[in-house]
């Protein structure tokens, strides 16, 4: 099955065109990699997707569900880590990705406070889960956020630019959890400017450039096509024009 079919969709912001009819498949169980340039549409496209902003035309469906329709039934199985998006400063770690979760109101707080906990162990920040995120460092706060994106078990999730603003060793584990996700069947859309990050985790991915899925494909199917060595390569020929 589909967990996102995008049809001719486009989105205008006055006179600035941020999705330029753009058609797209991604399977269940893909790790797709979603680049392009800052201001390429990419954030906008997971907008429409997790419906907080409506299309301008065009037909977008997750798990064969409409987003103008069925936006709450979408919801219960799909979460989204922001590009901007601040933790609650007057919670602590925890209780950040705790009430996150039962905000859902798919887990109980039983099998909530376990992944929780397990969360808190695998991003580093065990012995800190009881401070107020307040007091976090950026990095820190990222860390907290990745872990709430995913608590509540969903089966889609999109991650934008999860790992920007981490240390090595935090990236790290964000890669981690992503190939864990990855090993459990979820779906998984990542934007990231990293493109080794790609390479690593991406089954396929797909470039915009103002607006316009200009490719999509597997990493070496992209090499092929447009004849570069590395997608990096790729990467630039399709954004500027230029040829390697
Ligand atoms: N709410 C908005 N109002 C007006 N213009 C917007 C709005 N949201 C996005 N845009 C415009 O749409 C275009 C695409 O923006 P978007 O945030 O989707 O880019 P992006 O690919 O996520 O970039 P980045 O890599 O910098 O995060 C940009 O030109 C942006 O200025
Ligand atoms: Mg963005």
């Amino acid at each position: 099955m589909n967990a996102i079919e995008v049809r001719d969709l486009r989105k205008e912001f006055k006179e600035i065109t941020a999705l330029d009819d753009v058609t797209l498949r991604i399977k269940e169980g893909e790790v797709f990699g979603l680049l392009g340039p800052n201001g390429a549409g990419k954030t906008t496209l997971i907008r429409v997707l997790v419906g907080l902003i409506k299309a301008s035309s065009g037909e977008a469906k997750v798990f064969n569900l409409d987003v103008n329709e069925n936006i709450m039934e979408i919801r219960k199985r799909v979460s989204l880590l922001p590009q901007d998006c601040q933790t609650y400063e007057k919670l602590t770690a925890f209780e950040n990705i705790f009430y996150y979760g039962q905000m859902h109101g798919t887990l109980s707080d039983e099998d909530l406070r376990k992944r929780t906990n397990d969360l808190i162990d695998l991003i580093g920040l065990r012995g800190r889960e009881n401070d107020l995120t307040k007091h976090f460092s950026g990095g820190m706060k990222r860390k907290v956020l990745v872990a709430r994106a995913v608590v509540m078990d969903p089966d889609l999730i999109f991650l934008d630019e999860p790992t920007t603003g981490i240390d090595v060793l935090g990236a790290r584990t964000v890669r981690k959890l992503i190939k864990e996700l990855a090993g459990m069947k979820k779906t998984i859309i990542l934007t990231t400017h990293d493109l080794n990050e790609v390479a690593e985790l991406c089954d396929r991915v797909g470039i915009l450039v103002s607006g316009e899925l200009v490719a999509i494909g597997t990493p070496k199917e992209l090499e092929e096509k447009f004849k570069q060595a590395n997608l990096e390569d790729v990467f630039v020929a399709l954004s500027t024009g230029e040829e390697g």
